[in-house]
């Protein structure tokens, strides 16, 4: 079996080499992303491999089509990059639904206290024997109020850890999780509530039509003033003009950025001796009480591996059986986990 690996990173090697050669599958590694202009290199391959800054549109779906190739299988969880209805009937679409939701939601953790604490102020200081306490005065995480959207496998982990730091939670989530309520410590709230009384908002949905922007002007507005943001999610969930006012109008305390809603051109790429094209994200970055890391929460050894291991045997499951427990499928207006494999 051939698949044509897009987005290809050094670090994604070793364990893909490690268990696609134990599958026997033959993996060609493509640096580039896959999109309009690079879908021909998949022409010979069983499939493709894509991560979270590919472009499966339309165009790139009927491509495939074209070249016989039916299979993609992406090495991450979200799939917004994938125009999932289009797909439908003609794309399997399969996915790696979790991996280590620890390696994300210990990245959130880390962001928060590197800015609460200005720890990356005070690195750099020290560096250069500057050992000057001004302007790093933070503020304890024990008995803030923590507002977690999106209470899935990853926000839970970081509820678990900001418990752990004695935070109360406000919980919000379409799907409430029957187990996580406690009355007191952990509640469930209406998005305007968790706004209102939140000290930190962290982000832990998916990106879809609905959550699309969840963090923009009117949502800011209903903040406290000093709200810390955090994103380890989609860059689409936050209007980020909008929290670029919210910071300048220092309505926003500090935001910790590890997605952006326009990356797919700059991150993962060393982009240092180029004009930062995006004024947004220039902005952003230059701002003391931003973080922005690019779209690294993912990225643990731990996490690797299991990404390696559960693509490698989807692609073995699809291809040996017809069906795949981890194939996506797009029905009555949804996506969803299709456990048929029939469904075209
Ligand atoms: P999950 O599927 O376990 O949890 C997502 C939660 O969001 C579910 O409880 C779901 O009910 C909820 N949700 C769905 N629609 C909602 C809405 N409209 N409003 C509020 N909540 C809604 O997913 P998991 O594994 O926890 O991942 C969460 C997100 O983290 C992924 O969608 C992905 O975008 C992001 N992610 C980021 C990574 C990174 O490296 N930065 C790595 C892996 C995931």
């Amino acid at each position: 079996m051939k698949i044509a690996f897009f987005d290809a990173k050094p670090y994604d090697k070793p364990s893909f080499e490690k268990y696609g050669q134990e599958k026997g599958i033959k993996l060609k590694y493509f640096e580039t992303k896959l999109n309009e202009d690079t879908v021909d290199l998949a022409k010979g391959f069983d499939g493709v491999c894509a991560f979270v800054n590919d472009t499966i549109n339309a165009v790139v779906i009927d491509k495939l089509n074209e070249m016989g190739v039916n299979v993609l299988a992406l090495r991450c969880a979200g799939f917004n990059n994938v125009d999932m209805k289009y797909a439908y009937g003609k794309l399997h679409v399969l996915r790696v639904p979790a991996y280590s939701p620890y390696a994300v939601a210990e990245h959130t953790m880390a962001l928060l206290l590197t800015s609460i604490r200005r720890i990356h102020k005070a690195y750099i200081r020290s560096r250069d024997y500057n050992f000057s306490l001004a302007n790093l005065t933070g503020f304890d995480l024990h008995g803030k109020t923590v507002g977690v959207i999106g209470t899935g496998r990853i926000g839970r982990v970081f509820i678990d850890i900001c418990r752990g730091f004695g935070m109360r939670v406000l919980a919000y989530d379409k799907f409430k999780a029957n187990d996580l309520d406690n009355g007191d410590t952990i509640r469930y709230v209406e998005l305007d509530e968790l706004f209102e009384n939140s000290d930190i908002i962290s982000l832990h949905c998916p990106l879809t039509e609905e959550t699309n922007h969840i963090i923009d002007e009117n949502a800011l507005e209903k903040c406290k003033k000093g709200v810390v943001i955090l994103n380890t999610s989609r860059g689409g969930l936050v209007d980020a003009e909008a929290l670029l006012m919210g910071i300048k109008s220092r309505k926003v305390g500090a935001a910790c950025l590890d997605v952006y809603e326009e990356e797919s051109d700059i991150f993962f790429e060393d982009n240092s001796g180029h004009i930062m094209e995006d004024d947004t994200l220039a902005r952003l970055i230059s701002m003391p009480n931003v973080i922005v890391t690019s779209h690294q929460a993912f990225l643990t050894e731990e996490a690797l591996e299991n990404i390696a291991e559960t693509t490698v045997n989807n692609l073995i499951s699809f291809f040996e059986n017809n069906e795949c427990e981890n194939e996506l499928c797009y029905r009555g207006g949804n996506t969803q986990d299709c456990k048929s494999g029939k469904c075209f």
